[in-house]
């Protein structure tokens, strides 16, 4: 392609100096050049040694150790007996805790809490993706095969048990608790992006399509008290939202139904569809089938909300694109799309005049909304868009 060569042959050269032992050397030794010489070999040992550092997190998480430094600031002696654990080993994950800005040196031998520790005090939903995360290691601990598609069942694809389901209508209760369980611990965190971008005040009834057991439509229930609310949700997660809403005495306004998106009728009389961190665990037929589906449960002018994280998201491409990325291969299902990606889809299941809501946080969440388009000729009918 003669318009890349001039660019390739100046990045060719660039790639061939960089990769000169001779250069590196020089660049090392070079006062001017010092400086990036020395933060490339940072950035590419940090890659090297990523695994580390986060099981140095995985063992502080395990203990609660930043609860208890919360407290108050302790030794590694204290610390030890307390966690059953001899000095030398805490003072060890101190050390390497504190290398990590995870806890901070208070004096007298003391350790206390470090910024990142300090992050984590009161923060479950975090905690919780540490601890699940030994699944995806272990999941990823050969990434060639998963790449390759000829890894066998992976530990992410037994605990999204609808992730490759034939009848995922069937996932049993204990599975759908336990993911649940996980999805709502991070919630509150996703939800305050969507509501802090998006007011739900102007809408009459949100249906959330995939709602889990409910957690994002009680945020939305305090910040918008006239808004009735609908969730849909395989049946056994349902089940766990019905008596989520009757406990938070919301039984007037909220109503749980379940099935499966992909095939069964959806609660009628929306005029606001939401779609939280859904779209992104289904492959592209069935992601496009959800969206046409919510299109059919919305009159011509409602609005679709999908809010999950996106590829391509400038200051967060390596969460994006490489975490997420090698999540949902693991998983088995779906991929992260780019804003682009999203709203061609939603072109095709009927949707126009898609907008990018401005998010705080875009590595948890970005925000698309869109309209509903009047039910004219083939993409305006989300059951008749073609899926192929
Ligand atoms: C990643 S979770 C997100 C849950 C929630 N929206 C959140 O952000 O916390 C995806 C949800 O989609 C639901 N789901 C997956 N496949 C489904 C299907 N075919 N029909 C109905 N719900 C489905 C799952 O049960 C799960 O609750």
């Amino acid at each position: 392609m003669p318009t890349f060569a001039w660019r390739d042959r100046l990045l060719g050269w660039r790639d061939r100096l960089i990769a000169s032992p001779r250069f590196r050397e020089l660049a090392a030794a070079f006062p001017l050049t010092r400086f990036v010489a020395r933060r490339r070999a940072g950035a590419l040992f940090d890659l090297c040694a990523g695994f580390v550092y986060t099981q140095v997190l995985l063992a502080c998480v395990q203990l609660r150790l930043f609860d208890v430094l919360a407290e108050r600031p302790a030794t590694a002696a204290d610390l030890g007996r307390r966690f059953g654990m001899g000095e030398e080993g805490m003072l060890r994950l101190l050390r390497a805790a504190k290398a990590l800005r995870l806890v901070e040196d208070r004096g007298a031998g003391r350790f206390g809490l470090g910024q990142l520790g300090a992050a984590m005090v009161d923060n479950p939903g975090i905690a919780a993706m540490v601890e699940h995360h030994t699944m995806l290691y272990a999941d990823l601990a050969d990434p060639l095969p998963l790449l390759r598609g000829e890894a066998g069942e992976t530990e992410l694809q037994r605990f999204w048990r609808y992730a490759r389901s034939d009848d995922p209508a069937r996932v049993p209760p204990d599975a759908a608790l336990a993911y649940s369980r996980l999805m709502a611990a991070s919630q509150s965190l996703v939800s305050a992006e969507i509501l802090a971008s998006y007011s739900f005040k102007k809408h009459r009834r949100l249906l959330d399509l995939g709602g889990g057991d409910g957690t994002f439509l009680r945020a939305v229930a305090k910040a918008a008290p006239g808004l009735e609310l609908r969730l849909f949700d395989l049946p056994a997660v349902a089940e766990g939202a019905a008596e989520a809403f009757a406990a938070a005495g919301l039984t007037e306004r909220a109503g749980a139904h379940g099935g499966n998106f992909l095939t069964d009728p959806l609660p009628e009389g929306a005029d606001i569809v939401s779609l939280v961190r859904v779209i992104h665990d289904h492959d592209d037929a069935a992601a496009l089938r959800i969206l046409a589906r919510a299109r059919t449960a919305l009159p011509a002018g409602g609005t679709l909300l999908l809010a999950e994280p996106m590829a391509g998201t400038t200051g967060a491409e390596a969460s994006g694109d490489a975490y997420f990325g090698f999540y949902l291969m693991a998983m088995g299902s779906g991929r992260p799309r780019t804003k682009a990606e999203l709203e061609v889809m939603l072109g095709r299941a009927g949707f126009v005049r898609p907008r990018l809501l401005s998010t705080r946080t875009p590595l948890l969440a970005r925000v698309i909304v869109a309209e509903a388009a009047p039910p004219q000729g083939s993409a305006g009918r989300g059951e008749s868009v073609s899926l192929a």
